[in-house]
């Protein structure tokens, strides 16, 4: 039910146009914008920036304020006392477990998270020194050839099975990543262990001894998962949207959604972060990287800097700085140079005229790499694991947007090619 009307005139159009405005809990006001259609008229928005493309329930960005709620829940009270596995499954069902269901939800956890014996043969047609992501990218889409028996999208239950076997399973995808590029044989789970040590344990773990996590790192893990888990309707997460909308079974979307965080303005920006730190390799090099991050006629961006929504502190970005001292220093990593160099970019950056006017602050991916550096994670790999984290994300929103009758996504656009002419004769 419109809450306002809004009223626009057109040059050269009769009347006035009257178009329903919404309120959400938070967050501007919606202005419905469908009865342009029956005007001739279309709305114009590359790149998405001012258009609401769903209603959705699940999580909440401030940008101006740099606040990150999941269901109600502030990022920063979910990173401190929260795991990632409780957030998923706040993610999925808008609210905290009880003790008994979150237990529950553990143990289904547990019994999904090997994958079928015939999927360690798709390693083999890779090179070992693919990159991880494009792995990731083939083996996720190829789940969907296992699992028959729960793809009817339609169905709830089906789409419930889907979203565990996803959590269950990424971890194990990834760490086979790993592996097969290291030439070190695959880790079979643990259920023993929690889901971050589990995975710790087939990242680093070998058949011929015990693999004991360690505590610090294990949580830090935990941290980045639970910081990447979703953020509204990104271009991953929209990737997903779209693609489910077509009714495409849910490890094609995911392994679209895979394919859309690939990119160095999205998920791959953590690995660029890393790869950026060491091509500026001394602090006396800043300054000269600064001017080239300003310079419009230089395609440098200072990765790991700015955001499409923030336009204050990414809050995931305060948390991961802390979690990156607290894992240095359980390491014993006193004087790493390229958080030295981080610290001092970040600095300088937030005093230059141009990032303080355009509002360029870091963000989640400026220093979650180098936490996965001194755990000993190849820079290769932080997009994989960011791909990890966000499949309950993307698979909420996949969930929520069949929960609801829902139309296939078609957007429109200004064509300004040439106008109808006839093939020439011959
Ligand atoms: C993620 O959407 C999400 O929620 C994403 C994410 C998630 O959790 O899903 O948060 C994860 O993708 C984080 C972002 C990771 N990407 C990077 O760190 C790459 C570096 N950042 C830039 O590429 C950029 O900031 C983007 C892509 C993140 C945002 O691009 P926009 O929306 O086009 O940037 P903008 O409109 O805010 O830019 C305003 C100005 C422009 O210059 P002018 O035209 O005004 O002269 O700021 C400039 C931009 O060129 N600018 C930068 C910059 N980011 C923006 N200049 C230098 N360095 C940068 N990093």
């Amino acid at each position: 039910m419109a809450d306002k009307i809004a009223r626009l005139t057109v040059d050269g159009f009769e009347g006035v146009i009257e178009l329903p405005v919404y309120s959400g809990t938070e967050g501007p006001d919606v202005v419905d914008v469908r009865p342009l259609t029956g005007h001739g008229l279309f709305t114009y928005d590359p790149g998405f920036v001012s258009t609401a493309a769903c209603e959705s329930k699940i999580t909440f960005i401030d940008g101006a304020k740099g606040i990150l709620l999941h269901a109600g829940y502030p990022i920063e009270q979910l990173a401190e006392k929260s795991s990632y596995l409780e957030t998923c499954f706040l993610l999925m069902n808008g609210r905290l477990p009880t003790k008994e269901e979150f237990e529950k939800f553990v143990g289904i956890i547990k019994g999904h998270t090997m994958v079928h014996e015939q999927m360690h043969n798709f390693f083999k047609g890779f090179r070992r020194d693919a990159h991880p992501m494009a792995i990731m990218v083939s083996v996720v889409g190829a789940l969907s050839a296992f699992y028959h028996d729960s793809l009817d999208i339609n169905n709830a239950k089906h789409r419930e099975i889907c979203a565990y076997r996803l959590i269950a399973k990424m971890p194990t995808i990834a760490a086979m990543c790993y592996k097969y590029s290291i030439g070190m044989p695959f880790q079979y789970p643990r259920n023993d262990l929690s889901y971050s040590e589990n995975f710790l344990h087939m990242m680093f773990g070998n058949p011929c001894e015990e693999y004991i996590p360690n505590p610090i790192l294990a949580k830090a893990m935990d941290k980045i998962f639970l910081l990447h888990a979703d953020h509204e309707q990104n271009a991953s997460t929209s990737t997903v949207r779209l693609a489910g909308s077509s009714g495409a079974n849910p490890f094609a979307c995911i392994a679209a959604g895979v394919a859309t965080l690939w990119g160095p303005a999205h998920g791959g920006a953590n690995e660029a972060v890393l790869n950026m730190l060491e091509e500026i390799g001394d602090a006396k090099n800043i300054p000269d990287f600064i001017d080239r991050a300003k310079d419009p006629k230089d395609s440098f961006r200072l990765m790991g800097f700015g955001h499409r929504v923030y336009r204050n502190f990414d809050p995931r970005a305060n948390v991961m700085k802390k979690t990156c001292d607290d894992v240095l220093a359980e390491l014993g990593i006193i004087d790493d140079p390229m958080l030295e160099i981080a610290k001092q970019l970040e600095q300088i950056a937030l005093q230059d005229e141009y990032f303080v006017k355009r509002k360029l602050y870091p963000n989640v991916d400026f220093y979650s790499g180098i936490i996965l550096k001194a755990i000993g994670i190849p820079s290769s790999m932080f997009t994989v694991i960011f791909a990890l984290s966000r499949t309950i994300g993307w698979i909420s929103h996949w969930n929520e947007f069949h929960s609801e009758p829902n139309k296939i996504g078609r957007p429109r656009q200004l064509y300004t090619g040439e106008n109808k002419r006839d093939y020439p004769e011959k």
